[in-house]
């Protein structure tokens, strides 16, 4: 079996032909499953049921359903055709609230088409897949450079902590979290990683373990209730995430369980650094306050494997997200370097645009 990363989103063809193809993440890691999507609709399911996931892969996979959902209008009138971009839009970026790269993705490639008012809707469907290369090109750069900011901040033979799952499979680079641990592996640091399960979709036991075990590096799952002993123990040097949505003041949205780590690592005093790229950082909202929180179907908690696990119809919390608040981590790492301490002085002195 191959050791390269899967590649979770990738678009096969031209644009008014080809075909937007997923990697079923939840067959994984016993089948790697490929989907084709034929329509919008399916693309919705496909996000919503997370077959794809992981905030950048999420926005990659929006961004070339942008150019999926218009096949059907490339004989439109440059009229309908924006009528019906601005729909399918609107449409794919509802589908998750939580991830600020999927709104972005699918608004910038958008904004491309829209631009394109007196073009033929065939010369705009072109348009909208370059848009969407673009956003998957950038997408990888950006993983790229954070891996390496991050690994520069690392030392050999340490104990790491992640949650949920912040690689390759999430981004369609190679990874903000794991990406940072996939550089340190090739410099030759030695990282041992411990991966939360991540109940209740157990994203670090079905990806992270097989993302990581498929790249040689040593991983280690954990029951989520474990990682205080973990920490208590010292076996870990340091906690390594990634990120949904982080607000001007640096309060970072990431998976459910995130917010307990950030706590625990400050009590044990071990650093906690977020890994994300520029296309997370929401600077509209002040705080992580005014992120919105997906919460998902209770039956998500009610049952493993298909098996209830609760009596029936008991009622069940399961926001899929929560808020770190930016006093609890010890530095941000995206594309452009590594932001220290987190404030919104450093933050948007950090994403300013190179003048
Ligand atoms: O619900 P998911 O699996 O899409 O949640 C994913 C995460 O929380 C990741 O940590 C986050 O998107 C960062 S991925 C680079």
């Amino acid at each position: 079996m191959s050791t390269l990363p899967l590649q979770p989103v990738r678009w096969e063809g031209d644009a008014s032909h080809g075909s937007l193809m997923l990697i079923d993440q939840t067959a994984l890691p016993a089948t790697v499953l490929t989907l084709r999507m034929d329509s919008l609709a399916a693309l919705c399911e496909a996000i919503a049921t997370l077959r794809v996931r992981g905030a950048p892969a999420i926005g990659l996979a929006g961004a070339y359903g942008v150019v999926l959902a218009m096949q059907a209008h490339a004989m439109d009138t440059p009229e309908c055709f924006a009528t019906a971009l601005r729909d399918a839009a609107n449409q794919l970026a509802a589908v998750r609230p939580t991830a600020r790269n999927l709104a972005w993705a699918v608004r910038r490639v958008e904004a491309h088409g829209l631009q394109c008012a007196t073009a033929s809707a065939l010369e705009s469907l072109n348009a909208l897949l370059a848009e969407a290369r673009n956003v998957e090109n950038e997408n990888a750069s950006m993983c790229s450079s954070m891996s390496r900011h991050g690994a520069a901040l690392l030392r050999a033979d340490e104990g790491i902590l992640t949650h949920c799952n912040a690689g390759p499979l999430a981004t369609g680079g190679q990874g903000s979290a794991l990406g940072v641990i996939l550089e340190a592996h090739a410099w030759g640091l030695r990282p041992r990683v411990y991966a939360d399960e991540t109940r209740p979709l157990l994203q670090g036991a079905r990806l992270t373990a097989f993302e990581l075990d498929r790249a040689g590096i040593p991983v280690t799952v954990l029951c989520d209730s474990a990682a205080a002993t973990l920490m208590a123990r010292g076996m870990v040097q340091r906690v390594l995430v990634g990120a949904d949505r982080i607000a001007a003041n640096g309060d970072t949205a990431n998976k459910i369980g995130t917010y307990a780590l950030a706590v625990l690592a400050r009590t044990h005093h071990i650093p906690f650094h977020v890994v994300a790229p520029s296309s997370t950082f929401d600077l509209e909202l002040a705080d992580g306050c005014g992120i919105p929180i997906e919460e998902r179907n209770g039956d998500e908690v009610r049952t493993i494997a298909g098996q209830r696990c609760t009596p029936e119809g008991i009622a069940v919390f399961n926001p899929a997200f929560d808020v770190t608040p930016a006093v609890l981590i010890t530095s941000i790492i995206c594309e452009r370097g590594v932001i220290t301490p987190v404030a919104e002085d450093t933050i948007r002195r950090t994403l300013a645009p190179a003048s």
